[in-house]
């Protein structure tokens, strides 16, 4: 009896360490929840829903660079909790002094902003950071933006954003991870820890907020703020992880997206913002809308009007509104009648004071209003190094025929053509939800090309024609200084506002004058370097078939010209992975890796399988793939035991030798596939993950463990359970090119 007692007592002990390791975000002290409570119990209707107003602020308005005066009359009156968009030190520390100073109940204000990929050190699209796998340079990134922006007196970045997509027509696809959950959640977390610091309380740290809650990245047909219908699996198992991830990371703040999910539009879904994400997940932050998406649901047409659309909105757990301003001027007689549950409201209210007591602002209010801060930081020498080295890890090499890279850099002539390669067009390097204003920040290509070659090596340099529309014109002139060069690279690619927020797109080819321009390169029979710069995959069938030489280096940010020129002569050897499939046509998407097998898998042999006539199933790169300057072998893998019962971990390990001539980073790659299971299980699936350093001839051994958790799935009843059965593990450089070995799981 003693003894069951005893193990009864330590399973709870386990199981209470698990639930306080799961959810990061908690509860405050017991005094400082009791102070929430005695303010709340001070506000009157209209301050509680003031606190869960957010405003857009001077950003949003060029004409003005000061919070316009009918928007300082609302402060003082509190009904204002935060900003989306005030930015800078004196700006920010002139509007919170209204606030604590002039407002009944002194409540300090949050200032939040879209700090996606730095503010004025801008790093790679995080699809690009993503693509190093290097989860420790994705905290630093993010950390050094916290920095940065906390120096221009913001609060909260609204980011991450770690939707997984699976459709590169979304042209959101170049704010996340990419296609794939683990390496969404590992992105995520990284950067919920980067941005929040070590200790919110730190100088530099800032609030993140996870978004868009959820689902946002499953829209139909690629096409942006579109309907998301998917199973409760598919959205349990591919699209929820990362935000899971993100929240017991201890990210302080989510945002609810803007779509649908089978019917319930996010920003009124209970399910999602209470059930799962506080009942389950035992989330104690707060929620914020997306921008109107309070007022959308009068689109959505599940509200009739603005009172309904906002106790939806408030009753399902979304506890600011954003810009819609409905919260605060329709909310007040629905919650004075108690039409809008008083309970409900103070619980939003106590979620926003939270926050605003968990990062300090009661105790110090202008922690990130010292203007000298900004000036030591901003695109300061370290941090700038920061961004080069991401940004170098962040570059994909697609293809190297006949080893063409890396360059010589006393080769005797080299032409550089193409609208994204000169000084013109730097704004464009730095990619969507980038707010630098200053092209002279960003290092074009020419310019980190000029620093790196030899004193006698001749650099010609023709736009050849402009990132969009053009009349081909120039491409003549762009091919007579091919004609006169070793070898050329063309620098080609989207402009910044082809992806991100509001840029869908049907077609992925490269723009249309810039594939002539390259066509009537690869005529002169010059080698050619391709450099893509993109925020998403593009179809690039053509170019792998014509082009030696293709870098991958998405929209790489203030050292753009110093990375690439880095690894174009082989200062770098290149170590990215994609993070994402790159499709051979769009009629392929939705392509991923992790696909199931069908009842009729594709075999060459029979036309009655899964396939396409005119084109073949695979990617034309797979998710994971990336060359490097040197070569790897993978060999000896093995499993700790070919029997494990189904509460037991597994060690896996294999060999991995760099098998040619320099030293170079290589990122080893675990799938699982469990055989057969109650239901369809994908052909793999990712479940760890290490970038290794290896010299010529060097050989590692690397392990990776799994665990029950990896080995489970939901079960007919939604369960996540472990089922016996064989388990074939795949190890190696990318998805589709993997050694292979199995192993049995028992009761
Ligand atoms: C975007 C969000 C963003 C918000 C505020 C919205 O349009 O969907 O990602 O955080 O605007 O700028």
């Amino acid at each position: 009896m003693g003894r069951t007692f005893f193990k009864a007592g330590f399973a709870f002990f386990i199981f209470c360490n698990i639930l306080i390791a799961q959810s990061s975000t908690q509860l405050l002290s017991p005094r400082i929840e009791t102070k929430i409570d005695s303010l709340i119990r001070l506000m009157t209707v209209e301050e509680k829903l003031g606190q869960l107003n957010q405003i857009g602020g001077t950003w949003y308005d060029a004409k003005h660079d000061r919070v316009g005066e009918e928007t300082v009359k609302l402060l003082r009156e509190g009904k204002i909790g935060s900003f989306l968009g005030v930015v800078g030190a004196e700006e920010t520390e002139r509007v919170q002094r209204i606030a604590v100073n002039e407002s009944r109940l002194h409540i300090p204000v949050l200032f939040g902003f879209d700090v996606i990929h730095g503010i004025a050190t801008i790093t790679p699209i995080p699809l690009g950071e993503a693509s190093s796998w290097n989860p420790e340079l994705v905290e630093r990134s993010a950390h050094m933006a916290g920095i940065e922006a906390s120096s221009a007196g913001i609060h909260w970045t609204y980011a991450p954003m770690v939707d997984i997509a699976r459709d590169p027509r979304w042209g959101r696809i170049a704010e996340g991870s990419g296609e794939d959950p683990y390496l969404g959640s590992v992105m995520a977390a990284a950067r919920v820890k980067g941005f929040q610091g070590k200790n919110l309380l730190d100088q530099g740290s800032i609030l993140s907020c996870a978004k868009h809650f959820a689902a946002y990245g499953g829209a139909e047909a690629g096409r942006d703020y579109n309907t998301v219908d998917m199973s409760e699996r598919t959205l349990k198992e591919i699209y929820l992880p990362p935000y899971k991830a993100a929240v017991d990371a201890g990210a302080w703040t989510l945002m609810s997206s803007f779509n649908e999910i089978a019917g319930i539009p996010s920003t009124a879904n209970h399910w999602l913002m209470t059930n799962l994400l506080r009942d389950e997940w035992g989330f104690k932050g707060l929620v914020v809308s997306d921008y109107t998406a309070v007022q959308e649901l009068i689109n959505h047409r599940v509200a009739a009007n603005r009172v309904d659309a906002g106790i939806l909105a408030l009753t399902a757990g979304v506890d600011i509104d954003m810009v819609s301003k409905i919260y605060v001027n329709d909310l007040i007689d629905p919650a004075r009648s108690k039409k809008l549950s008083g309970e409900v409201l103070d619980e939003s209210v106590r979620r926003v004071l939270r926050v605003k007591f968990a990062y300090g602002l009661f105790d110090n209010p202008y922690r990130n209003c010292d203007p000298s801060v900004g000036k030591k930081v901003l695109l300061s020498k370290e941090h700038r190094d920061v961004a080069r080295a991401i940004a170098e890890q962040s570059i994909v090499l697609l293809k190297n025929g006949n080893n063409l890279l890396p360059l010589d850099k006393s080769t005797k002539t080299i032409a550089l053509i193409g609208p994204l390669a000169g000084n013109e067009n730097r704004r464009n390097l730095v990619g969507a939800w980038a707010w630098a204003k200053r092209p002279e920040d960003v290092v074009s290509v020419i310019d980190g090309i000029k620093s790196k070659i030899s004193p006698n090596t001749k650099l010609l340099y023709d736009k050849g024609c402009e990132i969009e529309s053009d009349s081909g014109a120039r491409i003549e002139q762009a091919v007579k200084i091919a004609n006169q060069a070793d070898v050329v690279v063309a620098v080609l690619g989207e402009s910044q506002h082809v992806s991100g927020e509001a840029a869908s797109k049907t077609n992925l080819d490269l723009p249309f004058m810039q594939k002539e321009l390259l066509k009537a390169l690869h005529k002169t029979g010059k080698p050619i370097v391709l450099v893509v710069m993109n925020g998403r995959p593009l179809t690039l069938q053509w170019e792998a078939d014509n082009i030696p030489a293709i870098l991958e280096s998405w929209h790489l940010g203030v050292e753009t010209g110093n990375a690439l020129a880095n690894v174009l002569f082989g200062d770098v050897n290149p170590s990215a992975k994609l993070p994402v499939s790159f499709p051979r046509n769009v009629g392929q998407i939705p392509l991923y890796y992790n696909y199931k097998s069908t009842g009729r898998p594709l075999s060459d042999s029979d036309k009655y399988t899964s396939r396409y006539l005119d084109a073949p199933n695979t990617p034309l790169y797979p998710f994971g793939y990336g060359l490097s300057y040197t070569t790897f072998t993978y060999g000896n893998l093995k499993v700790s035991s070919g029997t494990i019962k189904k509460d037991q971990n597994v060690t896996v390990s294999v060999e991995v030798k760099n098998s040619g001539t320099r030293s170079g980073d290589e990122v080893v790659q675990l799938y699982l596939r469990d055989d057969v299971a109650s239901v369809t299980r994908p052909v793999k699936e990712l479940k760890g993950f290490k970038k290794i350093s290896l010299n010529p001839g060097e050989t590692k051994t690397v392990e990776f463990t799994l665990t029950p958790n990896d080995l489970s799935f939901y079960n007919l009843d939604m369960k996540k359970i472990v089922e016996p059965g064989t388990f074939t593990v795949y190890v190696g450089g990318n998805s589709a090119d993997c050694l292979q070995t199995k192993f049995d799981v028992v009761e």
